[in-house]
């Protein structure tokens, strides 16, 4: 009797969480990685999505010549294996189930037959390749390359720069034997299997996005041997456990399971549940993105917005800016020296009676741009400026040139017919009540903001949940963990006042763009 009572106590308490503690019932915890192009940020969620720690650690970033960026990937590697034990020192780390990282997207890295590193990784903000672009756009064809891909050739894309290194470095080309993108670099150091998920190869410009496998066509245009290529995974799925020696760096067991993961954007997307037909999320980190996911595959006549796969299982389109908070922090830390990174001192004298009014503009072309201009030469610009321009007017100038760039490419999706009546927006600048003001008015639409801003790593751990087998599918752990904590209205003065700006503002690149294109040669 007392048994029978015990057994019927337990099981009408699981609920409730009474004997989660005990060890054969104990919460699983998952750590999400977002290998970021400034750092990398790790968090520890638990089995409800609470986040209970979470760490960064900075790498360096070069800058070797203008518009080219190179990061090193054990500098990722090393970020990543120090701070996961500093993430976990006063966790039990038995209780970790599982990893999942969303990473930034195109860089390539290049291994030799011995597995070393040939070459510092060329980053998705490298422009070194626009003659590479060039050739595939224009000889190949734009239409070509869509037809295989569902993509054209951007500079930052990864199949350009396989081209560069065969052109510029033919004897470190001669030793390729694998090629993968920057989070894989992680998951093949952590399991030793060379994997990659569809939302991030979709970046490469080697991939069919459409019907999810490598385009053999693209392969031969790029100078790239199959054995070259990762495995294909949804983002979801189960790619290998801890290899030992990862492992014991670690501090965690061999049977911790690591999930393909994603890239940034679609890690992100699935951080703020923009997952399933028609939704939006707005990324303000290093670069600015607009992601429009959907069930169905699908691209837009111009090819001005990126077609890819998405961590959910279906598909995305994307927009996407190469200097967005970058600018920001370029603007407030190279320039203006703000101490103890007090941005939100800066922004203070940008009172709601100065939005829409300011009379100075700031194209943020800082290292060229991708979506929607294409334009490697274009470069950032300040302009407007008079007597009585402040260091303030300045600031929101360059808040207001990023909300109306990302304006740009929602303007591309609207043209084709996608409808954006709400987004999502995460990032290291959705943590701006001001910039978030400036761009719900910019593009006149409510933001969503998330009660967990972490996108891509929250989005890592729910991915590496469902590997886990907590959920079922992707959209069921969204639906049940991701939650919206607050909305930006846009006001109707204000959107009125900004509609007049974005128009003088999409007046200033076409009158530069010649100029730009001098000052590069
Ligand atoms: C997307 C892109 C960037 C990087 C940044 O196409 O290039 O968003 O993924 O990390």
């Amino acid at each position: 009797m007392l048994l029978v009572a015990v057994i019927f106590d337990v099981v009408t308490s699981r609920k409730s969480g009474k004997y989660k503690r005990w060890r054969w019932e104990a919460v699983m915890l998952y750590i999400g990685i977002d290998l970021g192009t400034s750092a990398v940020k790790l968090l520890l969620m638990d089995e409800e999505g609470h986040i209970k720690n979470e760490i960064s650690r900075e790498y360096p970033l070069e800058f070797p010549r203008p518009g080219w960026s190179q990061q090193n990937p054990e500098d990722w590697k090393n970020a990543v294996l120090g701070g996961i034990p500093d993430l976990l020192a006063s966790f039990d780390k038995s209780q970790v189930a599982g990893i999942g990282a969303g990473g930034q997207m195109h860089g390539l890295v290049v291994l030799d037959e011995n597995d070393r590193v040939i070459r510092p990784a060329i980053l998705w903000n490298d422009g070194r390749t626009a003659r590479q672009t060039d050739y595939l756009n224009k000889e190949i064809g734009r239409e070509t390359l869509s037809k295989y891909t569902g993509n054209i050739a951007f500079a930052g894309f990864t199949a350009p720069k396989i081209l560069w290194m065969k052109e510029n470095e033919p004897e470190l080309y001669a030793a390729i034997a694998k090629i993968m993108l920057p989070k894989d670099y992680l998951v093949y150091r952590m399991t030793g299997v060379h994997a990659t998920d569809y939302s991030d190869a979709s970046g490469m410009l080697l991939l069919d996005v459409e019907h999810k496998c490598w385009s053999k066509e693209m392969c031969e245009i790029c100078g790239v041997k199959e054995e070259w290529l990762a495995h294909l995974y949804e983002s979801w799925q189960f790619v290998g456990t801890l290899k030992p020696d990862a492992a014991a760096a670690l501090g965690l067991p061999e049977s911790v399971k690591v999930c393909a993961g994603a890239g940034d954007n679609a890690a992100a997307a699935v951080g703020t549940g923009t997952v399933g037909k028609g939704h939006c999320n707005i990324s303000l980190g290093t670069s600015g993105t607009v992601f429009i996911s959907s069930e169905k595959f699908g691209v837009d006549a111009t090819n001005g917005l990126h077609a890819f796969a998405h961590a959910d299982g279906g598909w995305h389109l994307m927009g996407c800016m190469l200097s967005a908070a970058s600018c920001n922090k370029w603007w407030m830390d190279d320039i203006l020296k703000v101490t103890d990174k007090d941005y939100p001192a800066e922004q203070a004298p940008i009172t709601r009676d100065k939005l829409g009014r300011n009379k100075v503009f700031f194209l943020p072309y800082l290292m060229g741009e991708r979506s929607p201009i294409n334009d490697t030469d274009a470069r950032g610009t300040l302009i407007g400026l008079s007597m009585d321009t402040t260091r303030a007017d300045i600031t929101q100038a360059v808040l207001e040139g990023v909300a109306f760039a990302i304006r740009d490419s929602v303007e591309t999706a609207r043209s084709i017919g996608v409808e954006i009546p709400r987004s999502n927006i995460c990032g290291g600048g959705a943590k701006s009540p001001l910039w978030c003001t400036i761009m719900a008015n910019v593009l006149g639409i409510p933001l969503d903001i998330l009660v967990t801003e972490q996108g891509p790593g929250y989005g890592g751990a729910l991915l590496a949940m469902v590997c886990c087998g907590k959920y079922a599918t992707v959209q069921e752990a969204t639906n049940a963990l991701v939650h919206v904590s607050r909305t930006i209205e846009p006001d109707a003065e204000l959107t009125a006042l900004y509609e007049e700006r974005y128009q003088k503002f999409k007046q200033i690149y076409p009158t530069c763009k010649p100029l730009f294109k001098e000052l590069a040669k």
